[in-house]
């Protein structure tokens, strides 16, 4: 596999076209906005995503997606899209037409579309089982984090490499039922918790700014895919994550066994997880600490996206007035 941020053939011109996918996806999925049908929503968002990759001008694998062949129609692992593509360039896909579906489904902040493109071979494939993930942002020594450790433990080192106090210090953890012990711990630890309803790449992105989005770490069990998803944002961004896969249930262990994971105690470090040249873009379904969400005008639709290159470490921001609201279907 090749570094991390290895300069590679990723053709930069691709960055508009991976956006257009995202905000295809957000609009489709913004039709579903408060309508409390999460289903409806995902198959809306995932079939406008499918779409629109299919005219990308490359051959796209999907390598993180939103199951395993036979389990969903499209966007299954292995799936070709775009097959005898003129450019003769194949690329790995990781997918998340709506990343917070329900926040969609209930008109909650924070919901997005997300897509990865990266160099074939250079992401981390996962069934759609779990993932404990831990992330800090970047200017911090390497080796400060490890998921085997405590909570304490990570906060401690955390604290020392930021030469502050672990008080000073906030967690942001999902709001689940399975993170009690975790937020017990962090809290006698004497950090700050910001829990929140869903969307952990979100939260993993949050630590890359603390300054500005107060939080430092992030911790907690979230889906295996998006763990991928946030890896590869911080693969743009700067920042340590590590991870290990999780199989909480039956189906979980199903899903692992089927795809040969048989060390479910492997920490997955970032560079193990996402390598070589990759562009992740989102787009804002509803109003999130990134991005706007979709905004609807007398004659257009609004979006707000954000395109990043692992290779050049580019963030753009990208408002795009949609003034023919019919190309969307
Ligand atoms: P979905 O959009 O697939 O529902 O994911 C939202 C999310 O909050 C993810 O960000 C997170 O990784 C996952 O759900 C956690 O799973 P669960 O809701 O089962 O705890």
């Amino acid at each position: 596999m090749p570094e991390v941020g290895e300069k590679t053939e990723l053709d930069r011109a691709l960055a508009l076209d991976i956006v257009r996918v995202t905000e295809a996806t957000a609009v489709a999925a913004a039709q579903w906005l408060g309508r409390g049908d999460e289903v409806s929503a995902d198959e809306a968002a995932a079939a406008a995503m499918h779409r629109e990759v299919a005219r990308m001008p490359f051959e796209g694998v999907v390598v993180v997606g939103e199951g395993e062949e036979g389990d969903c129609p499209i966007f299954y692992m292995g799936e070709r899209i775009g097959e005898g593509s003129p450019s003769g360039a194949t690329l790995d896909l990781a997918v998340d037409p709506i990343e917070g579906t329900t926040l969609c489904a209930k008109a909650l902040p924070n919901a997005m579309s997300v897509l990865v493109v990266a160099e074939r071979g250079s992401l981390l494939k996962v069934p759609p089982i779990y993932m404990e993930k831990i992330a800090i942002g970047p200017g911090l020594p390497a080796g400060v984090i490890d998921v085997g450790a405590t909570p304490s433990e990570n906060l401690k080192a955390l604290a020392e490499a930021k030469g502050v106090g672990v008080v000073d210090l906030t967690v942001c953890v999902l709001d689940r039922p399975r993170h009690g012990h975790l937020i017990e711990d962090i809290r006698s630890a004497g950090a700050a918790l910001r829990l929140i309803g869903d969307g952990d790449i979100a939260g993993v992105i949050h630590v890359t700014d603390p300054v500005q989005t107060g939080i430092d770490m992030y911790l907690g069990i979230g889906g295996a895919a998006e763990g991928v998803l946030a890896a590869a944002a911080l693969a743009c961004l700067g920042g340590q994550m590590e991870g290990r896969l999780m199989a909480l249930n039956q189906e979980h262990r199903f899903w692992a066994k089927l795809s040969g994971i048989t060390d479910l105690s492997k920490k997955y470090a970032l560079k193990e997880m996402v390598a070589g040249d990759l562009s992740f873009a989102a787009t804002g379904i509803t109003d999130g600490s990134m991005m706007a969400g979709v905004h609807y005008g007398p004659d257009s639709i609004t979006t707000e996206s954000v395109i990043m290159r692992a290779s050049t470490r580019t963030r753009r921001w990208i408002r795009t007035e949609h003034a023919d609201p019919k190309k969307f279907g």
